[in-house]
């Protein structure tokens, strides 16, 4: 079971020495790619993982020590970290795919269009951002991480390693991802693929910035690169989730979509979730995409208003699937924690998430309450009210001041498998059969609550032109609608006008696609008020959905955007005052002009890449526009 280490690789590692872990049992391939990165990047020490408690515990000791983190005595082996605040979300802008041709990556823009579906780097000038590797790890310690994504040994799954020298990175990979040492095993017997991780907060010892929050980083020279066809990523400068558990976005979204493309199934941006009617045991799973922000998390584990149905959550962030041999599309999730939005959950809004976050969990840049308790907005009904409260920056906060008590983009970072309504199948190795698609968006006028795609070439358009208002897990500021097709336009790995086309090409026997809607819990009326309750009577519009999928004709009619709910067909009892028309009016000129914007949008930003059958189905949905 041990491998022998090439004299090329003893040359790399120098005298660099094993802290913890066997070198020998890493497969070639692996000893190859530590070896090269030890080399460049000089760590003072090689800790090998295992996933194990002992491995946890050293680790956490270590932070608390040095004061990066600590323990939230309310609760069981929870934890509190506070970044640097330069480092608390989403680089967009220096998130990149490199390829050997740019428009592998990025569609053909019309002329002057600065384009915002995906960002493509050549080589040549990632390899400059790959200087800022030398020595960068000088007086650290590597973490090699061992991971699957997905059940290890599932059919669906994929392996990677990851390389940190961030021991903080290391407790959100051991949540977010399978660490263990299984995965070597598993890489013997299978293929031998895996995704190549590297991380580093950038910041050799003796540092040369002033570390903030015992936060290490380095914010002017973040780099997030990707390399599709190396199925490599190349992290630099920021330890903040999305950019450094590599696992999530990098990987699960980005390499991964590739590797779909290539292999024939869908790397995508949804949760998934099952639903079982109450009286006929049927259970249905969905899946459903949707921008940052807008609830996502929520939905997967939501709490059902109406005793009808069952929810239970498979994933609330990306999901993996394959059309089986008898053409059914099954799906796994392959993460293994949630790490979510804090601001806004609470026991009203998403008691399975809180009840999730009890133990074992890691709370990044949220405030503290002085009897060792986390805090956020949201939380103020669930909060002594005379608690003295810390907040995310250290400072001392008064409920009513101005300014938040935890950044916007504070996250919990909790295992699934603690979820109260954790699906007993979300590790099956064989995924679970989705029977819909679901997108939606933050649309506070004009969209309906729910309609129907009319074909699954329709659906695909309508994911095309998802739109949201801006969200806090990027840099952008505001409330403006962005376009974000199909929720992927942070997470694209390849030309979006390739990516359409490879969703038109699901449409073949003997696969049975999903039926495709599209939701809206946002619109509000004349006074700005929400005109749907949302969270847990969104089960309302799912049972709708699900009728729809068992084909349920009765419940149905034609609008020009796709078939809406015929009057009365959603379950309403209990509401109160719900203004049917009003929710699910298509105002002429908004639909006219948005329409128009759409065709304007894709046509400017996908250009000859964007499929004949979408422009088709865009322009055959303005003429039903136009001539309602
Ligand atoms: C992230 O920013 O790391 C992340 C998970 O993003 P989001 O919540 O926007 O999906
Ligand atoms: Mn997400
Ligand atoms: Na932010």
């Amino acid at each position: 079971l041990f491998y022998e280490v090439h004299e090329v690789v003893v040359r790399k590692l120098g005298h660099v020495p094993i802290a913890k872990g066997d070198f020998h049992y890493l497969p070639k391939k692996v000893q190859r790619y530590v070896a090269k990165w030890v080399q460049i990047c000089k760590p003072r020490a090689i800790y090998i993982c295992d996933g194990s408690q002992d491995e946890a515990t050293e680790v956490i000791h270590k932070l608390e020590e040095r004061g990066m983190l600590h323990k939230l005595k309310k609760y069981q082996d929870n934890y509190i970290v506070r970044t640097d605040p330069a480092d608390v979300a989403r680089v967009e802008s220096k998130t990149w795919m490199c390829t050997e041709q740019k428009y592998d990556t990025v569609p053909h823009v019309q002329p002057g269009v600065v384009g915002i579906l995906g960002k493509w780097i050549s080589p040549d000038e990632a390899a400059e951002h790959l200087e800022n590797y030398d020595g960068c790890m000088a007086g650290r310690m590597l973490y090699v991480i061992p991971f699957s994504m997905g059940p290890i040994g599932s059919p669906l799954s994929k392996i990677g390693v990851e390389l940190t020298d961030s021991n903080y990175v290391l407790l959100c990979m051991r949540v977010m991802a399978r660490v263990s040492n299984d995965v070597w095993h598993f890489l013997r017997e299978g293929d031998g693929e895996f995704v190549r991780c590297l991380h580093s907060m950038g910041c050799p010892r003796p540092v040369q910035r002033k570390t903030i929050n015992h936060w290490p980083c380095n914010p002017e020279k973040v780099f997030i690169g990707h390399f599709p066809d190396k199925r490599e990523i190349c992290s630099f400068g920021s330890g903040y989730g999305g950019n450094s558990i590599l696992g999530k976005k990098c990987f699960a979204l980005r390499i991964a979509g590739c590797i779909a493309r290539d292999e024939g199934w869908l790397a995508e941006h949804m949760l998934i979730m099952g639903l079982t009617n109450e009286k006929t045991g049927k259970e249905t799973f969905l899946a459903a995409a949707f921008p940052s922000a807008c609830g996502k998390t929520n939905m997967a584990m939501l709490t059902p208003s109406i005793p009808d149905y069952t929810v239970r959550c498979v994933g609330d962030d990306i999901a993996w699937m394959r059309f089986d041999k008898d053409g059914v599309l099954h799906g796994i999730n392959p993460e293994a924690g949630f790490f979510g939005v804090c601001p806004g959950t609470n026991m009203k809004t998403n008691p399975n998430a809180m009840l999730t976050c009890m133990k074992n969990s890691i709370f990044t840049n949220v405030a503290e309450t002085a009897d060792g308790g986390f805090f956020w907005e949201g939380l103020e009904d669930e909060t002594d009210p005379h608690v003295t409260i810390t907040d995310w920056l250290g400072n001392n906060w008064r409920r009513g001041q101005p300014g938040k008590a935890a950044h916007p983009n504070s996250r919990f970072t909790c295992p699934a498998g603690q979820c109260p309504i954790i699906h007993p199948k979300w590790e099956d190795k064989k995924g679970v059969p989705i029977s819909a698609f679901i997108f939606g968006g933050r649309r506070p006028t004009g969209v309906p609550l729910v309609y129907e795609a009319f074909s699954w070439r329709h659906g695909v358009m309508i994911g095309a032109t998802v739109k949201s208002e801006a969200t806090a897990a990027a840099e952008f500021a505001g409330k403006s609608i962005m376009h974000d097709p199909m929720a992927m336009r942070p997470f694209l790995g390849y030309n979006f006008g390739k990516y359409l086309d490879h969703w038109l090409s699901l449409e073949k026997p003997p696969h049975k696609l999903p039926k495709i809607f599209h939701v809206n819990w946002f619109r509000v009326d004349e006074e700005g008020q929400f005109m749907w309750p949302g969270f847990g009577d969104n089960v309302r519009v799912l049972d709708w959905i699900i009728r729809r999928c068992e084909g349920d004709d009765s419940i149905a009619i034609k609008s020009p955007i796709g078939y809406l709910p015929k009057k009365g067909s959603i379950n309403m009892d209990g509401l109160g005052k719900i203004n049917w028309e009003e929710l699910f009016s298509l105002p002429k000129h908004y639909w006219t002009s948005d329409i128009e914007e759409n065709i304007r949008f894709l046509d400017l930003q996908v250009g000859e890449d964007l499929p004949q059958a979408i422009r088709d189905e865009l322009a055959v949905q303005k003429k039903r526009i136009e001539e309602e």
